[in-house]
């Protein structure tokens, strides 16, 4: 077996992949690559410049040189603390524009792949399974409808005391899924050998358990 174990959470938004992967890892002591936090924070850094979501050349100089840094749970950019600022709908449309250029996939990731260190690393994203990691000894593919996954969203802005629409967030998740699974390169879709687990009617615990159940089975 080789000396880095990798496990890699690939879905559509709101699916939970982020929170599983965190107490996954915490768990089993293994580092985590948030990989929507990387377009996301790629998305906010291109709109603060003034570039076009479709530049793809100015997009991927930016991608390339992007000080981009996790630390300690919170997202820097430069030095600024955008965790909060990156979890708007409007940035995660943003990250789903940039990251439909496959020259902007490319140019990240190198940079996606040394987060793979020992003992282990818990990958969260579109295209973790498929491309980033091909070799992950184990790949989970988590989904769930898409109205449930904007009632949670819905829940969690309003206990965030924000705005939120109900109607038009189950609008923007078919919106974000169509474009993330129709684009022609990387596209959302679980990898051949992946695990593929609904949680539609399942709650936080149950989802857990089912993954541990296979992290047990292949680690
Ligand atoms: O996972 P999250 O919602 O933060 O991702 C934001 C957007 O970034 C997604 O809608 C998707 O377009 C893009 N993304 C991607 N590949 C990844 C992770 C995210 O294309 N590995």
């Amino acid at each position: 077996m080789p000396a880095i174990s990798i496990l890699t959470i690939d879905g559509p938004s709101g699916t939970g992949k982020g929170t599983l992967m965190q107490l996954l890892a915490e768990q089993l002591g293994w580092h985590t690559l948030d990989s929507g936090a990387l377009y996301r924070v790629l998305g906010l850094a291109a709109t603060r410049q003034g570039l076009e979501l479709d530049a793809a050349e100015a997009l991927t100089l930016l991608a390339a040189a992007l000080p981009l840094a996790f630390n300690a749970g919170r997202v820097l950019l430069s030095d600024e603390d955008v965790s909060d600022a990156i979890r708007t709908e409007e940035a995660g449309m943003a990250a789903s524009r940039v990251a439909a250029h496959p020259c902007v996939r490319s140019a990240l990731l190198d940079w996606q792949r040394q987060f793979a260190r020992a003992p282990g690393l818990v990958a969260d994203g579109r295209d973790m399974g498929t491309v980033v990691f091909p070799h992950a000894q184990l790949k989970i593919f988590l989904d769930a409808s898409p109205e449930i996954r904007a009632e949670r969203r819905y829940k969690q802005l309003k206990e965030k005391g924000l705005n939120a629409n109900l109607p038009q967030l189950i609008a923007d998740i078919r919106e974000r899924d169509a474009r993330d699974r129709s684009r022609p390169v990387a596209p959302l879709c679980p990898a051949d050998d992946a695990v593929c687990v609904d949680s539609t009617q399942m709650s936080r615990a149950e989802v857990l358990d089912c993954v541990l159940e296979e992290v047990r089975r292949v680690f």
